[in-house]
C-alpha cells in the first residue's frame, strides 16, 4: 500500500486589506481594533473584489502547489474541494476549478468532489484523498480549501460578532503516493451533530415550500437572521477548546506520541485564544505553534493549507518534520491528523 504524501503546498489571498479600523471607518460598523484584537488576535483580514468567487481564489493556490509540487496540471488525476461558500449551490465548487485550471481542454475529464465541513474541511478532504490514494486509485490529488466569506457576511453593527472574524484566502496542496516511508500517518475526525444549529446559515431551508418566501410578485425575501451566519460564539468557543484538547490527545497516543515529539503544531485560525489556550494546556512552546490569523482572520477551510504554505516558505517546515493539524468548527466537527513531512 502506498503512502500519501503533501508533495507541493500553494495558498493566494485577494489583494485587498482590510483592517480592524477600516470596518468601522469604511462599513460603519460600531466596533474598535482594541476589542477585535483582544478577542480574537485579527489585524487584519482580506477581502475579494465584486465578481471574484470562490474558485477563482483556488486557481492561482492550485497552481502554485501543482508547480512547487514539481507537477503539470494535467498530472491530477481527482480534485477534493473543501468550502463552505460555493460559487454556487450547485454544481459544487470542484468543477469549476477543473475548467479554470484548463483541465476539461485538455481532456482532463477528473472526477471532483465538493467536501462540506466548514472549518474542519479541509481535515475531511484529507482524510479523503489520502484513503484514494493508498487504495490506489489515484497518485495526485489536489486538495483545496478556499473561502470568500465577504460577501455574505453581514458587515454592519448587527452581525458584528460573526463579521469581523473572517476572511478570504485560498490554499491547496497536493497529496502524491509513495512507497517511501513518510506523509499522513493518521487523520482522526468526529462530530456533534446536536450543535449543528450553534453556528450555521440557514439561507437555503428545503423544509420551506418553496424554499425561500416569496412576496407578491415572486420574488424571493429574505430576513438578514437567515441570509447570513449565524454564532453563538461563547458556546463554540468552549466546544472547540475542549474537543481540540480530546482529539490531539487521542490522536498523539495512537501514534504512541508526546506534544513535545511534535515540531510543528497547525491549528485552525478562529481565534488566537483558543489557540494559546490549546497551547498552554498541552505545554507547548510558542516556537512550535504557528498562527497567521493576525494578517487574514478566520479563512476557515483555508486555515490549515495556508498555515502550511507559510511554514514551508519560511523554513519552520522541512523535509523529516513531524507535523500534527487540528481543527474545530461548525456542524460540530473536528479533526487532527498526524503527518511525517
Ligand atoms: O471557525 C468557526 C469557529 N468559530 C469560533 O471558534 C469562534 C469562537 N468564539 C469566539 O471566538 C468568541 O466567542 C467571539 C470572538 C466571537 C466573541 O468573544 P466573546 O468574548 O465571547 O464576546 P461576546 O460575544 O460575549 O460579547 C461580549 C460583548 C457584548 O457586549 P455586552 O453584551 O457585554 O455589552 C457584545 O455585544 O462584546 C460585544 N461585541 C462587540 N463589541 C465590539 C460583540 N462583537 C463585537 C465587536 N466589536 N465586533
Amino acid at each position: 500500500m502506498p503512502n500519501a504524501y503533501i508533495s507541493g503546498t500553494g495558498f493566494f489571498a485577494p489583494p485587498r486589506v482590510v483592517t480592524n479600523d477600516d470596518l468601522r471607518s469604511i462599513y460603519g460598523i460600531d466596533t474598535n481594533d482594541e476589542w477585535i484584537q483582544q478577542r480574537s488576535g485579527i489585524k487584519e483580514r482580506r477581502f475579494a473584489a465584486e465578481g471574484v468567487s470562490c474558485s477563482d481564489l483556488a486557481v492561482p493556490a492550485s497552481e502554485q502547489a501543482i508547480q512547487r509540487a514539481g507537477l503539470q496540471k494535467t498530472d491530477i488525476d481527482m480534485i477534493v474541494f473543501c468550502t463552505l461558500s460555493p460559487d454556487q449551490m450547485f454544481p459544487g465548487t470542484g468543477v469549476y476549478l477543473q475548467r479554470k485550471l484548463g483541465l476539461c481542454d485538455a481532456g482532463r475529464f477528473i472526477p471532483c468532489l465538493d467536501v462540506r465541513n466548514q472549518c474542519s474541511g479541509f481535515l475531511y478532504g484529507l482524510s479523503t484523498a489520502v484513503a484514494l490514494i493508498q487504495n490506489g486509485s489515484y497518485r495526485h490529488v489536489l486538495l483545496v480549501g478556499a473561502e470568500v466569506h465577504s460577501s455574505a457576511l453581514d458587515l454592519t453593527t448587527r452581525g458584528r460578532t460573526v463579521g469581523v472574524l473572517f476572511g478570504d484566502a485560498a490554499g491547496a496542496v497536493v497529496l502524491s503516493a509513495t512507497h517511501e516511508d513518510r506523509g499522513v500517518r493518521g487523520t482522526y475526525l468526529g462530530a456533534d451533530g446536536r450543535y449543528a444549529d450553534t453556528l450555521s446559515m440557514k439561507i437555503w431551508n428545503i423544509g420551506n415550500r418553496p424554499f425561500i418566501p416569496v412576496d407578491a410578485d415572486g420574488f424571493g425575501r429574505i430576513e438578514p437572521r437567515s441570509m447570513y451566519p449565524q454564532m453563538d460564539g461563547r458556546a463554540v468557543f468552549k466546544n472547540a477548546v475542549e474537543r481540540l484538547l480530546v482529539v490531539l490527545g487521542e490522536s498523539l497516543q495512537k501514534h504512541n506520541l508526546a506534544a513535545n515529539d511534535v515540531d510543528l503544531f497547525c491549528f485552525h485560525q478562529a481565534n488566537l485564544r483558543i489557540n494559546e489556550y490549546v497551547r498552554d494546556q498541552m505545554n507547548v512552546p510558542a516556537e512550535k505553534v504557528i498562527n497567521n490569523i493576525e494578517r487574514y482572520g478566520n479563512t476557515t477551510a483555508a486555515t490549515l493549507p495556508s498555515l502550511l504554505f507559510e511554514a514551508e516558505q519560511s523554513g519552520r517546515l522541512r523535509r523529516g518534520m513531524k507535523v500534527v493539524l487540528a481543527a474545530f468548527g461548525a456542524g460540530f466537527t473536528w479533526g487532527c491528523s498526524v503527518i511525517d513531512w
